[in-house]
């Protein structure tokens, strides 16, 4: 029986191994993580990360041909194919720090690799790994090979939060990467047997993109995720690293648009509310990065609420996925942090006073001058907003940052109305120009 170990039980790691193990039942998949409070969720009922569709394909394979351990260098010994997901996080120190990134977990994995194998394996980067890291890992484990053959191939992920699943079961795109020599070649027909992908050009994967048109255009209150920021940056540091400035400042400038886009919108609240928002109540609806998942890193709600609570807000939020105190943690972080340790973050941090979290979003609008729509919950399309008005005081906001409601009918209800791109409300006109 083939075996495959998948190092790093994160977003990437745990939805792919465990498409992987519905879709080949003959093959045991170990996922291991260093963490064991991450592992001890993979395996009760409240899985770690919310998915649409995952806790079925979990519950299906879980204890058949799928498990979670966190006994690592046992499984990565027994495993003939081992993946690579761990964390690779930006630089907050050192050299390149705020762009390059960080590969201390992929090195020290790699090296552990290198000090428990036993037998010869295909070594899988899975990770979003900068150019050239497939090479350093081969030197590692090469240098302290034993006379151990490793194959090091790219199997880059593509899977997107909130569809995972649905991305795995029918992606757009695989793309397998591996050396032209014939071990290589060999190794990349393993992988094909145990993924049923085929190689093919970037070029033609990334034309295979369909995420390349209108259905990835949708304008927003500003990009989030763990991997956009991180991954521009780190391409920033690269081309500066090859004397390439301008190609540089061309991706910088992506970072800096997405930053005016997150200030701008909190300004625009602030405008429209007669140029303050100190003691007024604001809800803030959705907090995730974006619909369907849980996940808060490098979320845009996170600026937003540091602009309104610089103005001094105060801020009610709900969002159906993320928890009170994963909320307090995001605001009370500095940047980059976030993919450190957990050791580097606040455990408890200190709670910030003008911040609620609240489970309804009736309940987060109740009494409010204003509401931000930040993640385009479906549930947010359907909302009784009637009712919302009622409750709220006059004039009643709604500055909505990812174009979820109709702002004719909210008109019609009283609001006033700021949607992303759209015609401005008269009085929003009026108002002091945005920044
Ligand atoms: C991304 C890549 O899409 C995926 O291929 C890669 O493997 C991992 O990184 P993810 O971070 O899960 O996936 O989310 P994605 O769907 O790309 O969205 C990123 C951000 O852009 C979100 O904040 C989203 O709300 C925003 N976005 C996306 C928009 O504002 N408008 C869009 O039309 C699409
Ligand atoms: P991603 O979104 O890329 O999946 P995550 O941060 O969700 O990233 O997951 C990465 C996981 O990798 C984390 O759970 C972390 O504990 C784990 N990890 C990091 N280094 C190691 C290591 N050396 N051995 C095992 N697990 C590791």
């Amino acid at each position: 029986m083939v075996k495959i170990c998948c190092i790093g039980a994160g977003y990437v790691g745990g939805p792919t191994m465990a498409v992987i193990a519905l879709k080949c039942p003959a093959i045991e998949v170990a996922v291991v993580d260093i963490s064991k409070p991450r592992i001890d969720a993979w395996n009760s009922d409240q899985l770690p990360i919310y998915e649409p569709g995952l806790d079925e394909v979990v519950k299906e394979c879980r204890g058949r041909n799928l498990f979670f351990s966190t006994d690592v260098e046992r499984h990565v010994a027994e495993a003939d194919i081992i993946f690579v997901s761990v964390n690779t996080p930006t630089k907050n120190r050192g050299l390149g720090a705020g762009k390059a990134a960080d590969l201390t977990y992929w090195e020290s994995a790699a090296r552990m690799i290198a000090d428990v194998s036993k037998s010869d394996k295909i070594v899988v980067e899975k990770s979003t790994v900068p150019v050239k890291t497939a090479e350093a890992i081969e030197k590692i484990l090469t240098h302290k090979s034993k006379g151990i053959n490793y194959q090091i191939l790219s199997n880059p992920e593509f899977l997107a939060e909130g569809t995972a699943i649905e991305d795995l079961f029918k992606p757009d795109r695989v793309l397998i990467g591996g050396r032209e020599t014939p071990e290589g070649k060999k190794a990349v027909q393993a992988l094909k047997e145990a993924t049923g992908a085929n190689v093919s050009e970037v070029a033609y994967a990334v034309g295979k993109d369909s995420r390349i048109g209108p259905k990835f255009l949708n304008a927003s209150v500003g990009f989030g995720g763990s991997c956009f920021q991180k991954d521009i940056l780190n391409l920033v540091y690269i081309c500066e690293c090859n004397g390439l400035p301008e190609v540089a400042n061309y991706w910088k400038q992506v970072i800096k648009i997405n930053d005016y886009q997150k200030s701008r919108f909190v300004n625009r609240v602030v405008s429209s509310m007669f140029n303050t928002v100190s003691s007024k109540k604001i809800a803030v609806l959705g907090f995730a990065f974006k619909k369907d998942t849980g996940d808060t890193r490098e979320t845009p709600a996170i600026d937003v609420c540091h602009g309104l609570l610089g103005d001094k807000a105060q801020i009610s939020i709900y969002d159906p996925q993320v928890t009170e105190d994963q909320i307090q943690r995001d605001l009370a972080m500095s940047k980059f942090d976030w993919d450190h340790p957990m050791h580097l973050q606040p455990t408890s941090p200190t709670a910030f006073k003008q911040v609620s979290v609240v489970w309804d979003a009736y309940e987060a609008t109740k009494g409010a001058h204003g509401f931000c729509i930040l993640t385009e919950w479906d549930e947010f399309k359907t909302l009784d907003y009637q009712k919302i008005f009622d409750n709220m005081q006059k004039p009643a906001f709604v500055f909505d940052g990812r174009n979820v409601v109709d702002p004719d009918k909210l008109r019609e209800i009283g609001f006033i109305v700021y949607s992303i791109g759209k015609p401005l409300d008269a009085w929003l006109k009026d108002m002091p120009a945005v920044a």
